[in-house]
């Protein structure tokens, strides 16, 4: 069916447009039956389908009561695969099982930044870089997109904590804005256009997001040029008629009861009817797109399946392989604790589905040992002596200790943060005592964001990070065990040592009204690098049971202009005995800036399968972007001429090559000097420098030993004290004080 759009809006009355921007219920859009217009379904994601039954007879929509679907690791994990194809293969999978329930919005991918790891959400986001979240999110709606379902971009933005999230106020300066919570967003929008964007519940800067004039029309329409639709998050709209002036085009959920409020803005001008028309094609715009896209579809869910599978084994990450313990030998008799093996843990929240089919660690470890023993060593969070202490027995009499921890659905959850960063304590207890009677402890942890290892480390010998690894994880942790398969994810976030070393621990998560983003750009390893500040896991690190060699880095030149694009290229050898994948990641670091910039930043990455012995050349494009920084005084994203080191590494911390570029901006990043900065600020100002050095020379007495004292003293001297000084610095010296400020300021003819 097609709608024509323009006929349409002049056909509607006022009433019907009005009620246009709000849903026709919780989970549909309003239809227009007289004119034809149906309502169009939407639901959440982000790992699958989350439909409930009865959410598709409007006015019986529940959470519960859930149809079954298939079931892909968390976000956090999918980031950790560095796998763009297989993110994008994931989202095919899950859109096809839209498409089959007629279902033609997904409310997913979310990419807010990770500020911290208490954030109860964090399982549902990608990384703490935005390079990282940006490059999976675009996969990600590139595969639901071109399955025909619309993909909606969230929480917009700055949704970085669940405590007090309907209304916190996240107070931060524009380049921490930009460059660290907009910049995934704006990638995906330019790079693969979703259809949709929600708005989130908290306000920036003072004013709800939903309600953001600056947000909604100035960046997202205007500079980024989305075209599609605004949708709200689920009553995240305080101010109806600010809502709609502001960009926000869906009110969710339906139906409003504040239409009035609409029709009478529209009255008295305060809104005008060019902004109403302009809201109500952009949801009609979206309903076309639903109808023109919807197919019939007929899941293939054991394809899905296998899918959802592969995509744990590459998520998962080994984080410690002491004594090479791993991988497993077949003849060692394990004993498998910790009740979380015989399940497997979601994200809490509208996250949560109903697998259409699971297989939990513990049943698929006894199809390859039936004799296994199990114990479940906890229940809850508390410590349970007398479940640690079967499980110690069980423990004592074995080769190898598959330990299952985690956080639980009490301790991180959408809906609240995490008052702490361990594993439950009832799943820390069983750790330590287990270890008393076994020397080969091997945890699992399923967590959608870091959690404090040090708490066990040197109690175990190897420690997989599972995050939430969706339906088939049984099957994916066996086969990484077994050897079957390497393990191949790299962290998306830093693993700090303690909480209490995370940039935010004092500023922010508290109940709070007002958290202001004291840290700025220095957020997770931009932090931890910048500052030196040591981790138990950087950001990218992931062991396997090979190992690699780069070599041979090559750069497509030296000499970079605006425009311009970088190749890198390298080689990468298997040096062990088993075929693996490896990522390398490439992070530039700005040898010098006039505003503080982190140490280094990720710019590019690649992923790489070799077999024993194997060399590939693999390669990455750097884009005039990895070098820039939001400029303040430009407004504008823009590079500063200089230096620039490309670091080649296979983690954060573990940098391998390196190699210097130079980039010759034509931007005009530097600050422009005022008589009020210094004689040291005008000499070192690239653009002022040599014409400084003249003056001084040639009529100030000099040239200067910058040793010297007079130099010293001179230097810091406001360049206009410096001219009103001249006389009494440089006697003898005739200065024409008029003459030499336009010479200096490159103004003399
Ligand atoms: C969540 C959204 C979700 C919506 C609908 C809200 O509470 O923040 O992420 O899409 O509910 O379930």
């Amino acid at each position: 069916m097609n709608i024509n759009i323009n006929k349409t809006i002049n056909e509607l009355t006022l009433d019907e447009k009005v009620s246009l921007l709000s849903g026709g219920s919780a989970w549909y859009t309003q239809p227009i039956e007289r004119l034809g217009i149906p309502h169009v379904l939407m639901t959440d994601g982000p790992t699958g389908l989350r439909l409930s039954k009865n959410q598709v007879s409007v006015g019986e929509e529940t959470l519960g009561n859930i149809e079954k679907s298939t079931s892909f690791p968390c976000s956090s994990a999918m980031a950790s695969t560095f796998n763009q194809e297989l993110m994008e293969e994931v989202g095919r999978e899950i859109a096809l099982q839209f498409q089959e329930h007629g279902v033609s919005l997904l409310l997913a991918p979310g990419i807010n930044g990770k500020r911290t790891p208490l954030c109860g959400r964090n399982f549902e986001y990608m990384s703490e870089d935005p390079y990282l979240s940006g490059k999976m999110a675009v996969a990600y709606i590139k595969g639901v997109q071109g399955e025909g379902v619309g993909t909606t971009l969230k929480h917009y933005v700055a949704n970085n904590q669940e405590n007090k999230r309907f209304t916190v106020n996240a107070v931060m300066d524009e380049r921490t804005l930009r460059e660290i919570y907009l910049a995934p967003f704006e990638m995906a929008v330019k790079e693969a256009a979703p259809w949709s964007v929600m708005g989130a519940y908290n306000r920036v800067n003072g004013t709800y997001c939903c309600e953001n004039n600056k947000l909604m029309l100035d960046i997202l329409r205007d500079e980024w040029g989305f075209d599609g639709m605004v949708v709200s998050d689920w009553t995240a709209i305080t101010d109806k008629v600010g809502s709609v002036k502001n960009g926000c085009d869906l009110e969710m959920p339906g139906p409003s009861m504040r239409d009035q409020e609409v029709l009478d803005a529209l009255e008295t001008g305060v809104l005008s009817m060019a902004d109403l028309n302009d809201r109500v094609r952009r949801v009609l715009q979206f309903v076309q797109r639903a109808l023109m896209n919807k197919k019939e579809v007929k899941v293939d869910y054991a394809r899905a399946h296998e899918v959802s599978r592969r995509a744990a084994e590459e998520s998962t990450v080994l984080l410690k392989n002491q004594d090479d313990i791993l991988p497993l030998n077949s003849n060692l008799k394990i004993v498998v604790l910790g009740e979380q093996a015989a399940d497997v843990m979601q994200g809490g929240g509208c996250a949560k589905l109903d697998p259409e089919r699971l297989s939990p660690p513990l049943d698929e470890l006894r199809k390859r040992n039936p004799d296994l023993v199990y114990a479940p060593g906890y229940t809850g969070d508390a410590p349970d002596e007398k479940l640690i202490n079967e499980a110690k027995v069980a423990a004592a009499d074995a080769d190898v200790a598959l330990v299952f921890v985690g956080t639980t659905y009490s301790i991180e959850s959408e809906g609240f943060d995490r008052a702490h960063m361990r594993v439950a304590d009832s799943h820390l207890a069983l750790i330590r005592e287990v270890a008393k009677v076994n020397k080969n402890v091997i945890v699992m942890i399923s967590s959608g964001s870091a959690v404090e290892v040090h708490q066990f480390d040197k109690d175990v010998k190897a420690i997989f990070q599972l995050w939430y690894p969706g339906q088939a994880a049984g099957e994916a942790l066996v086969r990484l065990l077994y050897g079957e398969v390497s393990p191949s994810g790299k962290l998306s976030e830093t693993y700090p040592v303690h909480l209490e070393n995370t940039p935010v621990f004092d500023n922010g998560h508290v109940n709070v009204e007002e958290v202001e983003y004291k840290e700025g750009l220095f957020v997770g390893y931009r932090y931890y690098g910048t500052k030196k500040i040591p981790v138990q896991y950087p950001f990218g690190h992931g062991l396997t049971y090979t190992t690699f060699e780069y070599s041979g880095l090559k750069l497509s030149q030296r000499d970079l202009k605006n425009g311009d694009q970088l190749e890198v290229s390298l080689n990468v050898t298997n040096t062990g005995g088993v075929k693996a994948k490896e990522t390398v990641q490439i992070y530039v670091h700005d040898v010098r800036s006039q505003y503080p910039r982190p140490e280094q930043e990720l710019k590019g990455f690649a992923k790489v399968e070799l077999k024993p012995g194997e060399t590939k050349r693999i390669s990455a494009t750097l884009d005039e972007r990895a070098f820039a920084y939001y400029v303040p005084h430009l407004s504008k994203f823009a590079v500063e001429t200089g230096e620039f080191e490309i670091r080649v590494g296979a983690d954060s911390r573990d940098i391998r090559l390196t190699e210097l570029v130079r980039f010759e901006s034509q931007d005009g990043v530097t600050i422009p000097l005022t008589d009020r900065d210094s004689v040291l600020d005008w000499l070192q100002n690239p653009e002022t420098s040599d014409r400084m050095k003249t003056v001084m020379n040639d009529k100030f007495g000099g040239p200067y030993r910058t040793d010297s004292s007079i130099f010293c003293i001179m230097s810091g001297l406001t360049i206009r004290k410096f001219f009103d000084q001249s006389s009494l610095l440089c006697p003898g010296h005739n200065v024409d004080v008029k003459k030499t400020e336009a010479y200096l300021t490159g103004n003399s003819e």
